[in-house]
């Protein structure tokens, strides 16, 4: 498909069924913390890495759903700086997962015109993993139906520190220091800041995700696993989003 396609009105008649279910105010930005893949394969007496195999097996349905709900940019919560922590073999299976992603979707994601791109500290990891990382980066750089911000080694203070780092070293003078200075150097960059943030599994907290870009998002906490999160679960997100009010502090 042609990044033009973005543009396109006509639609499918099950694109205007989903649609017509679906409200006006749609989030452009939709962050998502996938969280619950261990909890997900316990449940069912499997190893925790079975869970997050199956974590991935959701993730074709929910880039389509962004897609058809006209979300523009959807970044996902993969793997945190806090996750190097976990057992070694955990570590690694998560890791050769990545891999296996790439290698099994890189090309249909590229067909359907999805964006890829990466948030985090991509040196810490084996380096031919970054070389495919960079390289799938490379080959949808100019894609615009979506963009799928994979969040991997991310962590929202290890960023804050990274952009310090960076601003300092560019020289900058304390004056010329503001918000849209700090966004700058943040790893979304140019990117508008998450409208909703959804966490999977029922916990509520936030487990260093976007904790600058967040100030302003409306949460969603699904009651649901990771791998159990659907198109559905999707379009209920969205809905709670649509009944909210954004008052960013002012009076109405
Ligand atoms: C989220 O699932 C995926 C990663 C953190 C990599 P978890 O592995 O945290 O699953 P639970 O929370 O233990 O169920
Ligand atoms: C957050 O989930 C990280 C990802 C989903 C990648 P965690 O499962 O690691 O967070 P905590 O430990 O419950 O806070
Ligand atoms: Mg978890």
């Amino acid at each position: 498909m042609q990044a033009t396609d973005l543009m396109d009105t006509t639609t499918s008649e099950n694109e205007e069924e989903g649609r017509e279910q679906l409200p006006e105010r749609v989030p452009t930005h939709v962050a998502i913390i996938m969280d619950g893949n261990g909890r997900w394969a316990k449940q069912r007496g499997l190893p925790r890495l079975a869970g997050h195999r199956a974590g991935t097996e959701n993730l074709r349905e929910i880039l389509r759903a962004c897609v058809e709900f006209g979300i523009r940019i959807l970044t996902i919560y993969a793997f945190s700086t806090e996750n190097w922590g976990r057992p070694e073999a955990e570590v690694k299976g998560l890791m050769n997962i990545l891999k296996d992603v790439i290698d099994r979707e890189l090309a249909e994601l590229h067909a359907e015109g999805v964006q890829l791109r990466h948030i985090g500290d991509l040196s810490r990891i084996d380096p031919e993993l970054q070389r495919k990382v960079l390289d799938a980066i490379e080959l949808t750089k100019n894609n615009n139906r979506l963009i799928l911000n994979v969040a991997f080694n991310y962590g929202g203070r290890a960023e804050i520190v990274h952009a310090i780092r960076e601003i300092v070293r560019n020289g900058h003078k304390p004056e010329e220091i503001d918000e849209a200075l700090v966004s700058h150097y943040m790893y979304t960059g140019d990117l508008p800041d998450p409208d909703l943030i959804v966490r999977t599994s029922g916990e509520l907290r936030l487990s260093n995700f976007l904790i600058w870009q967040g100030a302003y998002a409306e949460y969603y906490f699904a009651p649901v696993y990771w791998p159990d999160f659907n198109k559905e679960e999707l379009r209920k997100a969205i809905i709670h989003y649509s009944q909210r009010e954004r008052r960013f502090g002012l009076v109405k």
